[in-house]
C-alpha cells in the first residue's frame, strides 16, 4: 500500500474542485445550471495583449527556457504600473518578482518563511488557500476574526491578546474577498506597526484593487511598509487573464530574493509570450479600467436584484468581483445554497467556504453575463 504524505491528511480537496464536479453532474442530467459560484472572469483580455502573445509564437526566443526572474522589460513594466496606479516606487531589478498568478505566490512565500510548527495569521472569512498552504507545510493557521460589525476589519486589540509566539506571517487581503470591503489608511498604518512590533511578515494579497474600486491602494505606499510587508498582485481579475497565470510579488530585496530561492527551484521561467502579452496589458490606459468597471457595475446591480428576491441583504459600496450577502436569519449558508441549487438550478457559494465567520452569508459572482443574471432573477 502506497500511502500519501501525512501533510495531506490535514488538507481537504478545494471546495470548488469538489462542488463543480457535483454541478457538472447536474448539468449532464440536463439541469440548466447557472453558475454564479466561481470568480473566473468571462470577459476578454485587452486585445493588444492577446495579439502580442500570438505574434510571439513566431519569435525564436519564445520557445526557450526563460529567466527565473522574468524578462527585465516585464519587471520594468510592473514597476511602472505600481508608480502610475499606486504611487509606489519599486526597483525593477530587486523588488519585483513575476509569478504565475498570485496563488503560487502564497505557496512560495510560505515555503520561504515557514518552518514546521510555525504559525500563520489567517483572516476568517478569507481566501481558503492561506490556511491550506500553511497546513501543507506543517505550519498552523491561527484564524483572526473579521466581523461585519467592524466592517470586516481586524480588531487589533484582540490580535494583541492572541498568543503570537511563533507567528511568522499574517495574511491580509484588501479589497477583501469574499466581503468586498476596503481598508482605510488607519488600518494599513496599524497593521504595519503590528508586524514591526512582533516581527511578523505582513503579506497583502491584492488581486481585486481595480475591480469596482475607486481608489486602488498598495500597502507599500505606507511608511515603513517595505520593512515588514510583501504584496501579491495579479493580472487575473484586472485584465481578465486568469487562465494565463500571471501575477507578481513586490517588496524589499531580502524578502523577494528569499522567495526567488524557492521559486527558481520549482519552475523554469514563465512563457515568453505570456510575459510580452502581460506587458501590453499593464500599459492599458484608464479607458480599460473604466470599461471593465462599467460592465461589472451593470452586473452588480442585477445581482443585487437577485439577492433581494432571495431575501438577502448586501452592502452597496462593496468592491471586487462578488456580492457578499446576508441571509434571512432562519437559514444556514450551505442549507441555503443547496436549496437555491435544487430549486432554481443556480449555483452560489456558501459563506462558510471562507471560514466560520462566513456562516449566515453567501457569495454571488459577477462573472456572468447580464442576460444570464436576468434569467436567474426570472427563475425566482
Ligand atoms: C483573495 C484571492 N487571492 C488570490 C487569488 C488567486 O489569484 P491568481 O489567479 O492571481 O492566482 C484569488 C483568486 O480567486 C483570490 O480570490
Amino acid at each position: 500500500m502506497i500511502e500519501v504524505a501525512k501533510r495531506l491528511q490535514e488538507v481537504e480537496e478545494y471546495y470548488f474542485s469538489k462542488k463543480l464536479r457535483e454541478v457538472a453532474l447536474l448539468k449532464a442530467q440536463g439541469k440548466p445550471i447557472i453558475n454564479l459560484g466561481i470568480g473566473s472572469p468571462d470577459l476578454e483580455p485587452p486585445i493588444k495583449a492577446s495579439m502580442k502573445l500570438q505574434d510571439c509564437l513566431l519569435d525564436e526566443k519564445a520557445h526557450q527556457y526563460q529567466s527565473y526572474q522574468g524578462l527585465p522589460e516585464f519587471r520594468e513594466e510592473i514597476s511602472n504600473f505600481y508608480k502610475r496606479h499606486y504611487n509606489v516606487d519599486l526597483s525593477s531589478q530587486t523588488e519585483v518578482l513575476p509569478l504565475m498568478g498570485s496563488k503560487e505566490g502564497i505557496m512560495h512565500i510560505s515555503m520561504a518563511f515557514l518552518n514546521k510548527g510555525d504559525k500563520v495569521l489567517v483572516p476568517n472569512p478569507g481566501y481558503p488557500t492561506y490556511a491550506s498552504v500553511a497546513k501543507l507545510l506543517e505550519a498552523k493557521p491561527l484564524y483572526y476574526d473579521l466581523k461585519e460589525s467592524r466592517n470586516w476589519l481586524p480588531d487589533f486589540r484582540a490580535l494583541e491578546r492572541m498568543n503570537l509566539e511563533r507567528v511568522k506571517i499574517m495574511w491580509i487581503n484588501y479589497p477583501h474577498m469574499p466581503t468586498g470591503r476596503n481598508a482605510d489608511n488607519k488600518f494599513y498604518d496599524k497593521v504595519i506597526a503590528f508586524g514591526k512590533r512582533h516581527d511578523i511578515l505582513i503579506v497583502n494579497d491584492n488581486p481585486y484593487s481595480f475591480v469596482l474600486n475607486k481608489k486602488p491602494i498598495s500597502i507599500l505606499r505606507y511608511k515603513n511598509a517595505k520593512e515588514v510587508c510583501l504584496e501579491l498582485n495579479s493580472l487575473s481579475k484586472t485584465f481578465n487573464m486568469a487562465g494565463w497565470r500571471v501575477g507578481t510579488l513586490v517588496g524589499n530585496y531580502d524578502f523577494v530574493s528569499a522567495v526567488l530561492r524557492v521559486k527558481s527551484n520549482m519552475d523554469s521561467g514563465m512563457f515568453y509570450g505570456i510575459q510580452k502579452g502581460a506587458i501590453e496589458a499593464l500599459k492599458c490606459s484608464d479607458i480599460w479600467f473604466q470599461s471593465l468597471n462599467s460592465v461589472y457595475q451593470k452586473r452588480q446591480k442585477l445581482i443585487w436584484e437577485l439577492a433581494k428576491k432571495l431575501k438577502c441583504t448586501y452592502y452597496r459600496n462593496a468592491t471586487g468581483l462578488f456580492v457578499w450577502a446576508k441571509l434571512p436569519t432562519q437559514y444556514k449558508s450551505e442549507e441555503f445554497t443547496d436549496m437555491v441549487l435544487k430549486e432554481y438550478s443556480i449555483f452560489i457559494t456558501p459563506g462558510t467556504v471562507f471560514g466560520s465567520n462566513g456562516e449566515g452569508y453567501v457569495r454571488f459572482s459577477l462573472c456572468a453575463d447580464v442576460e444570464v443574471i436576468k434569467e436567474a432573477i426570472a427563475r425566482i
